[in-house]
């Protein structure tokens, strides 16, 4: 399939879970991916092969999303090595999950740091190459809980929240220039980040989901494909939630 064919592709953290079914997606359907996490461990040489595996160039950079400089260091080498970026997916995340009450500056600060912060220092670095190239398509992971909230989610929530909030503005700024923004908003998908939820939680959330699953990391892994390909070439500063309908 060659939906992506001809394009560079750069998912952060994407060593394992849905940044890994994104970026084999993407190499699936003929796009070059560099992808980031904090270490290139051996989850993250799995993923290069993998992506290699498909006949196009693979690559994965050790780099922290949340540092600023690190962000623009690996964007310029991808560059140099790749010659373009034409996809960006801000994926890397995590949960620090905690009742207002009792969560602490470092949790609100971590969680806000590596889940957004880390989608400006990426969508700066990039911003100017995409604008030399006339083009781009710039995915922000989101999260159903960033539309509706969740308790003892208070970080993740105003992080994910803050995620839609950058690419609709992102959408407007760079919408003449040929940039298009979109966020995604998964629902509960079984990834190692909700791997760890107890089993109650997990029946809990299932019953709510009119689909009467959790959602698997190719799932939303194909609408990033969509809104990374020129299929969605007329769509931009849009949320589209991929949560078997909880959200609905
Ligand atoms: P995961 O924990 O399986 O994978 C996240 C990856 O990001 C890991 O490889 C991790 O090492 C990497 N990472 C963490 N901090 C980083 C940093 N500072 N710099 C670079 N890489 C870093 O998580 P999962 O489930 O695949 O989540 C991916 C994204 O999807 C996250 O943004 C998450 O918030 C979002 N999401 C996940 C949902 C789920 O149910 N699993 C639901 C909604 C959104």
């Amino acid at each position: 399939m060659t939906l992506l064919k001809g394009k560079v592709a750069l998912v952060t953290g994407a060593a394992r879970g849905i940044g890994k079914a994104i970026a084999l997606k993407f190499a699936s359907e003929g796009a070059d991916v560099a992808f980031t996490d904090l270490l290139i461990d051996e989850a993250g040489l799995a993923t290069q092969k993998e992506i290699e595996a498909f006949g196009v160039r693979g690559k994965g950079y050790a780099s922290n999303a949340a540092n600023f400089e690190e962000a623009h260091k690996v964007t310029g080498e991808i560059v140099k090595e790749f010659g373009r970026i034409d996809i960006l997916v801000n994926n890397a995340g995590i949960t620090r999950d905690g009742l207002m009450m009792r969560m602490s500056e470092q949790q609100w600060d971590m969680v806000i740091n590596i889940n957004l912060k880390s989608a400006f220092n990426f969508i700066h670095a990039i911003t100017p190459v995409m604008m030399k190239q006339k083009g781009g398509s710039i995915i922000n992971m989101a999260s159903v809980v960033g539309v509706s909230g969740n308790a003892g989610q208070a970080n993740y929530a105003a992080s994910k929240a803050g995620m839609i909030g950058l690419a609709k503005s992102v959408a407007k700024e760079l919408g003449s220039r040929g940039i298009r923004a979109n966020a995604i908003a998964p629902g509960f998908i079984i990834t190692d980040m909700t791997a760890g939820l107890p089993e109650d939680v997990k029946t809990e959330w299932a019953k709510q989901i009119p689909l009467r699953r959790g959602g698997t990391p190719e799932d939303v892994a194909n609408v990033a494909t969509f809104l990374a390909s020129d299929l969605s070439s007329y769509v931009t500063g849009q949320t589209i939630h991929c949560c078997g309908g909880m959200n609905t």
